[in-house]
């Protein structure tokens, strides 16, 4: 009996639960869908007042600091926009350091504030330089750079940069500039000492590792962050919306944010902390990560061919746990993405800037289980497959080899 074909019609595979497999919004657990759902409640008295004041406590411990943690109504970029107001002003210099393309952007919007900007060049196939970095703090005798800012994982490029080596170069240049670093696609995800490793200001947000809907985001300011917020001019330009004035001492919950609480936002992220902690908190998520990240990345390793694909990070030590951007090589990463998207339900990221139609991200962060990975590597193997990519190997074998061996329950 023949396993061929059996009827002549248009066919899809693509029915069941679609994967989004971007570096963020990743995707929602159920638990913070239903929080999302609920009605609105009064914002000056009741439970929703519990419960801003349980994520206002839990936020110090995101970042691992005891410093102040501040909520933002917006993106990633309304907490740059905090950071920038409150630690800098017209006629400062701050050292962005270039690994990608984030640290940048941060560094255009502190030039639209008037700041002066200098970018200490980097590529997108690696991590910061931390001894150009050493060079660059020393040779500033008089101190003019009040700032250090740098992505701790660049979602473009899936750098992981090494944050203490960055700071040890600081101490050893001897320079007192602020470390500021963005954590948005790392923190939640990935290893992250705010004050262990010296950081004095960072940057989060809600969509990525920490489980929610884009729309929050988070500036954790230490001692050193806060201490200099209050030498700055009073004349200064300043936003009041992200002024930290009324914010580090409100008189009630509406000062806490500039205006009414995100009231949908504080429910998921009260409920995605929950599943933190649940999970055994964030070093359980941390290796978490790990195990899946090395999931892709033997994958990877087994679909390399020289015309194929390949890690845009070269070195592995410096590969994300969060996100890797992969080179296609010959391989029209476009066309593989549609393949992945129309006939799978997989939904890739596709690459950002020069190289966008000879690569492809896979976000592998957030609310995520190895079959949800191993979904994720078979539909692109398929893909690959359909498009009669050069392959060496089988990644999703590979992948579930690597999850085997690291399994210890
Ligand atoms: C590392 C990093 N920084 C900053 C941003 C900007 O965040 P948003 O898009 O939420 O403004 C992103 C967005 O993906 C990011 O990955």
């Amino acid at each position: 009996m023949s396993h061929g074909k059996l009827y002549v019609v248009a066919m899809t595979l693509n029915s069941g639960i679609d994967l989004v497999s971007i570096p963020g919004p990743t995707i929602l657990p159920d638990r913070v869908r239903e929080a999302l759902a609920r009605p609105m409640p009064n914002i000056y008295d009741g439970p929703l007042l519990e419960t801003s004041d349980r994520v206002l406590d839990r936020l110090p411990s995101i970042a691992r600091t005891s410093g102040h943690g501040f909520v933002v109504i917006g993106n990633g970029h309304a907490a740059w926009q905090m950071a920038i107001n409150n630690t800098m002003e017209p006629g400062d210099k701050v050292l962005v350091l270039e690994s990608g393309i984030f640290a940048a952007i941060w560094g255009n919007n502190v030039a639209a504030a008037g700041v002066d900007v200098e970018v200490l060049p980097g590529t997108m196939t690696g991590p910061v330089d931390a001894d150009a970095l050493q060079t660059r703090l020393a040779n500033d005798t008089v101190g003019s750079i009040v700032a250090v800012l740098v992505a701790q994982t660049d979602t473009a490029s899936s750098v992981h940069n090494d944050i203490p080596a960055l700071r040890a170069a600081m101490t050893a240049a001897g320079h007192d500039a602020l470390l500021m670093v963005d954590g948005i696609a790392s923190i939640g995800t990935e290893r992250f000492e705010m004050d262990e490793w010296g950081v004095d200001l960072a940057i989060g947000a809600s969509q990525k590792g920490l489980m929610c809907p884009p729309g929050v985001s988070f500036v954790w300011a230490g001692e050193r962050a806060i201490d200099r917020y209050r030498s700055l001019s009073v004349d200064r330009p300043r936003n009041a919306y992200v002024d930290w004035a009324q914010r580090l001492e409100p008189e009630a919950v509406y000062q806490s944010y500039s205006g009414t609480p995100p009231v949908t936002h504080l429910r998921a992220l009260d409920v995605a902390l929950d599943i933190i902690d649940e999970e055994g908190g964030l070093p359980a998520v941390w290796e978490r990560h790990r195990v899946l990240a090395g999931a892709v990345h033997a994958a990877i390793d087994a679909w390399h061919t020289p015309d194929g694909l390949s890690f845009n990070i070269t070195s592995p030590a410096h590969r994300s746990n969060a996100v890797t951007t992969v080179r296609t090589g010959t391989v029209d990463s476009l066309a593989l993405a549609r393949v992945c998207e129309r006939e799978y339900g997989v939904t890739l990221g596709i690459g950002i800037g020069a190289i966008r139609d000879r690569s492809f991200r896979i976000g592998h962060m957030g609310h995520l289980n190895p079959p949800m990975v191993l979904g994720t590597l078979g539909a692109i193997e398929a893909a690959l497959v359909h498009l009669d990519a050069p392959l060496a190997g089988s990644g999703a074998a590979a992948a579930a080899r690597y999850i085997g061996e690291q399994t210890t329950g």
